[in-house]
This record gives structure tokens, sequence and C-alpha cells, in this order.
């Protein structure tokens, strides 16, 4: 007898759908495969439970299933209201995990799905911006004793986490994916880089050569969207509060100038920095008529959209993803995704080949904390580097690239002090 499974999707019948473009992405994703093989065979996971705060996509449903063939009972809730792919949810559910996500849900479903998530008692939390962990400590302490620890994805969510351990206040132990180089590295460069220019090319079909294009941010994800916006014709344009990240833009060949000269110059400001009203009312005011603004930061946070409705006579929807702001000088700016992370509102988040790394890391400390779990204090750790380090060999090897390895003599003369001139 098939059991119901709990869950609260946009529409079931889109199962068969999801389950196919599920199927596709798996193809992208060599290194998750390997270790869904493994874990179908050892069960490293069996009985324990799994509550994820992740964007429901065709890349999140193969570590998912990874999960649960490894023995796991997974819940999972959309980490961001306007990233759910519902056909995705829904064949997840089919497959027997209960996912809590509707895309474009409101503020109050998405903490409502949350809970949901949590109410499945999780050994292990899974999170991409730490609204779960968060949701723990305020509302749902009393889960504390089940939990082995957890898993955070993004920039954004380590930096609330550190913050949580700074105060004191952290409950249990959690591992910084976003921090292995196999993450990172990839993920925030490349995955950002390429689907932020494709969520902003899909909601406007704008052509991206001639445009100046200004980029807030030169951390990992702004160095994707500056390079690849660059290889497409733009004219970059940099802005950035850390000088030596400055100086990086500088050398590497764009334009690098404070926000408010760039404010009068761009046609396509892209917000990457994890902060707060990185564009802001002073640069409303300053910008062309038509400019467009989109966000690829974890939080709608980083355009003041606030300031930009109180600057505005009207507010129309041009296209899905596009909503046109008259202001009362008669310019119009074009704000995409609600401010939302464009690459999963208007695209399709990452490319799969970029979340096999990140997802094969999130898989393989789940597995860790299943074992090591108990005995970590509550702190923020890293990937523990064999971990790492194994995620980019089976990377390389999926793509038939073999490396050199140092031979005794080499290791030998870099790890002595003797030999000089
Ligand atoms: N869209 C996605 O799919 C996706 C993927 C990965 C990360 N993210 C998110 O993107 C954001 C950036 O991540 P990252 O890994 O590039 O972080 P990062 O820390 O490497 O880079 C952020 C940069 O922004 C700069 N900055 C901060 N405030 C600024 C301001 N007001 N003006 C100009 N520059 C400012 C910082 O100096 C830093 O160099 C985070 O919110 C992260 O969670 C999104």
């Amino acid at each position: 007898m098939k059991h119901v499974i709990d869950c609260d999707i946009k529409d079931p019948s889109l199962a068969q759908a999801g389950e196919v473009r599920i199927d596709w992405a798996s193809r992208q994703m060599p290194v998750i495969n390997l270790i869904r093989e493994r874990f179908a065979k050892e069960k490293p996971l069996q009985g324990i439970r799994v509550s994820g705060c992740l964007h429901i996509t065709t890349e999140t449903a193969n570590l998912a299933l990874t999960l649960k063939d490894g023995g796991a009972k997974v819940a999972l809730c959309a980490s961001n209201p306007l990233s759910t792919q519902d056909d995705v949810a829904a064949a997840l559910v089919e497959a027997g995990i209960s996912v809590y996500a509707k895309k474009g849900e409101d503020n109050q479903t998405y903490y409502q799905h949350i809970n949901a998530a949590l109410d499945n008692k999780p050994q292990v939390t899974l999170d991409d911006g730490a609204d779960l962990i968060a949701t723990i400590h305020k509302e749902r302490q009393n889960l504390i004793g089940d939990i082995l620890g957890g898993t955070e994805e993004t920039t954004t969510g380590v930096i609330r986490l550190k913050s949580l351990e700074r105060e004191g206040k952290l409950l249990y132990p959690l591992i910084a994916v976003n921090e292995a180089d196999t993450k990172h590295f990839f993920d925030n460069r490349y995955g950002t880089g390429q689907s932020t220019i494709d969520g902003i090319t899909r909601a406007t079909n704008i052509l991206w050569a001639g445009k100046k294009v200004v980029v807030f941010g030169y951390g990992w994800c702004g160095r994707g969207i500056a390079m690849r916006a660059k290889g497409l014709g733009a004219q970059v344009i940099i802005i950035e509060v850390d000088p030596i990240k400055a100086l990086e833009a500088v050398m590497d060949g764009y334009q690098v100038m404070n926000s408010r000269e760039a404010a009068k110059l761009g046609d396509i400001f892209i917000t990457v920095t994890g902060g707060l009203n990185a564009i802001d009312k002073e640069h409303f005011e300053l910008m062309k008529d038509g400019a467009i603004l989109a966000n690829s930061g974890h939080f709608n946070v980083e355009i003041n959209i606030p300031a930009l409705e109180s600057l505005a006579l009207k507010k129309r929807r041009l296209r899905p993803f596009v909503d046109e702001y008259t202001l009362k000088d008669g310019r119009h700016l074009y704000l995409l995704g609600e401010g939302r992370l464009i690459n999963l509102a208007a695209a399709e988040g990452h490319p799969a080949a970029v979340m096999d790394m990140s997802f094969a890391n999130q898989a393989l400390c789940v597995e860790y904390l299943r074992k090591n779990g108990k005995e970590l204090a509550p702190k923020v750790y890293p990937v523990p580097k064999e971990i790492d380090r194994e995620v980019g060999r089976l990377k390389l090897l999926s793509m038939g690239i073999t490396i050199d390895a140092l031979t005794e003599e080499q290791r030998k003369y870099l790890e002595s002090w003797e030999l000089g001139t």
C-alpha cells in the first residue's frame, strides 16, 4: 500500500514533468550520482530524520533523493518564496519526500512551511540562508535535543551563523558548506555568474553587448557576473567597499568608481553584496530613464524597494518578473523579480553541473554529522578538508581529467627548510 506523504505543494499532477527534469539534471551531476549509488548500498543515513530549507530545484531534488536512498526520512521547504519549481516539488512528493513549498508563496506561508518541515523533528538540518536554523533558535528550541548538527549552503547564511556563534547563542554544530573550496570557487562564481545573466536575459530579453552593467560587490558572485557580462560585450563597472577587492577589480580590467557616479551611467544594476540597501534612494534619484535593477544576493534587501516605491507615482507589471516604476519626474525604472535572487526567480538557478559539487559536499557532510555530530560542540565548522578534496577529485575524474601527483622527492623538498640557493 502506498503511504500518503504529508506535503503542501501547488499541483501534484505536475509530478511526471518534474521527474523528467530531475532526471535531466542528474545527467550533469556525476559526483552526486556516485555518492547516491554508494548511499543506496551502504545506507549510512538509515533511520535519521533530515529537514532541509533549500531552493526546490531539480538539483536539490537529486540531493534529497540521495539522502533518501541513504536511508534518511527527508522533509523539505523552500529557502525563498520565489525559487520553488512546482513540478519538482510534485515529483519529490511522488518519490516519498515531504515537501512544503509553492512558487510565489507569501511570507506567512513561507514560515508555515518552515515549521511544517521542522515537524519532521530533524536530527540533521540543511539550510540555505539560515531561515530554518533561525526559526529553531527563535521558536523551536525544544527540537535541539534530537539534533546532531546541520549544514549551511550560502554566504549570507554563514554570516548569520557566525553572528549567532559570536553572541554565544548557537545551540548545535553547523558546517559551513559555502566555505568549501569546491563550493564557493565554482558555485558562487561560475554558477551565479552564468545563471544571473540567464535570469535577467529571460526576464527582459535585453542585448548585453554595449550595455553599461554596474555590479555591486566583487566577491565570489560579483566576480562571476562581471566576467560573464564582459564576455557578452558589456562595459562593466564595479562598486566595492573593500579596497583590496576594488583593486582586484581594477586589475581584472573593470572600471571601479563610487556608487553615486555609477548610478548616473548604468543601464543594468546588479547587486551581490549580501548586505543591506546597496542601491538606495539617492541612487534611484540619479539613474537614467530605463535603467534595469536586479539582485542576485540571498535576500531581497540589497535594493531598497520601499524607497523605490516611495519615489514612484505608478507601478505596473510589464512582463513576468519585470515591474515598471514610473517616478514623479517621468523616468521609468525596471525592477526584476521583486528584488529576489533573479537567477532563481526568472531562470532555473545554477546549472546542475556546478550544484553537483555543492550538493556532494552537503551529502557527505550529512554523513559526517551522522557519524561525528554527537562529539561536536555548538560551533560553526568548515567542511572537513578530506571531503572538499574528495569532491574535487571525483569531479575531475568525471570529466576524464587526470592530474599529476608530487613525487616523493618533490614532497620532501616542499616540506623541508634546509635547502635554499
Ligand atoms: N544567486 C545565487 O544563486 C547565489 C549563490 C551564491 C551566493 N549568493 C548570495 O550572494 C551574496 C554574495 O555572496 P558572495 O559569495 O559573493 O559573498 P562575498 O562575501 O564573497 O562578496 C560580497 C562582496 O560585497 C562587498 N560589499 C558589501 N557591501 C557592499 C556595498 N554596500 N557596496 C558594494 N560592495 C559591497 C563585500 O566587500 C564583498 O567583497 C550573498 O548574499 C550570498 O548568500 C547567491
